[in-house]
């Protein structure tokens, strides 16, 4: 069995300059189209929850949709959309945040997550941690028990995994881009 960061170097695909010059974007894609990447990545990020009780995963719009879905199922878990703002039908709870330019706002239905109810975040990738912060937010405020937030990238250097521990949640990361 090949080693996991082998397996995941081999299928994350790597775009230079995008979306601008001097930036290497870590495009996922291609490790969702690899069966068997894809199904090693999920099995990792379940495994550490494994037997526990877990009541719901909130996945992060796009792509936290996709890999918290697969992860929700293997856990039995529920899942729980965290959405750009004006997507949700029904109450919501608001948080703004920064991104690069500017501030954006994410949403999460109020009665997603009952309170003190275990709740596992999911996402892609983690960079400055400025979506997941807004995400742990949202949860908190809605009064969820988050237990861990997992992704498959950390960009270490832009320091999101510390501003997450910071904040008392624990951190689960498949693999690090160092100076990204
Ligand atoms: C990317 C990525 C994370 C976020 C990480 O999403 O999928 O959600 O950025 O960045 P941060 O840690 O600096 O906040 P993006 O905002 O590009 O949206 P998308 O997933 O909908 O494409
Ligand atoms: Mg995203």
């Amino acid at each position: 069995k090949s080693t996991l960061e082998d397996t995941l170097l081999a299928a994350i695909r790597t775009i230079p300059d995008y979306p601008k010059p001097g930036i290497l974007f870590r495009d996922i894609t291609t490790l969702l189209g690899n069966a068997r990447a894809f199904r090693r990545a999920v099995d990792e990020l379940v495994h550490p929850y494994a037997g526990q009780k877990v009541d719901k995963i909130a996945g992060i719009e796009a792509r936290g949709f996709i890999l918290g879905g697969a992860v929700a199922h293997q856990l039995s878990a529920g899942f729980v959309p965290i959405r750009k703002k004006g997507k949700l039908p029904h109450e919501t709870v608001r948080v703004a945040y920064s991104l690069e330019y500017g501030l954006d706002e994410m949403e999460m239905h109020k009665d997603g997550v009952a309170p003190g109810e275990k709740v596992i975040l999911i996402d892609d990738l983690i960079a400055t941690g400025g979506t997941a912060e807004a995400a742990v937010k949202l949860l908190r405020q809605i009064g969820a028990d988050i237990i861990a937030a997992c992704f498959v990238i950390d960009l270490p250097d832009l320091g999101g995994r510390a501003k997450l521990e910071a904040l008392g949640v624990p951190v689960h990361v498949l693999i690090d881009f160092e100076g990204h």
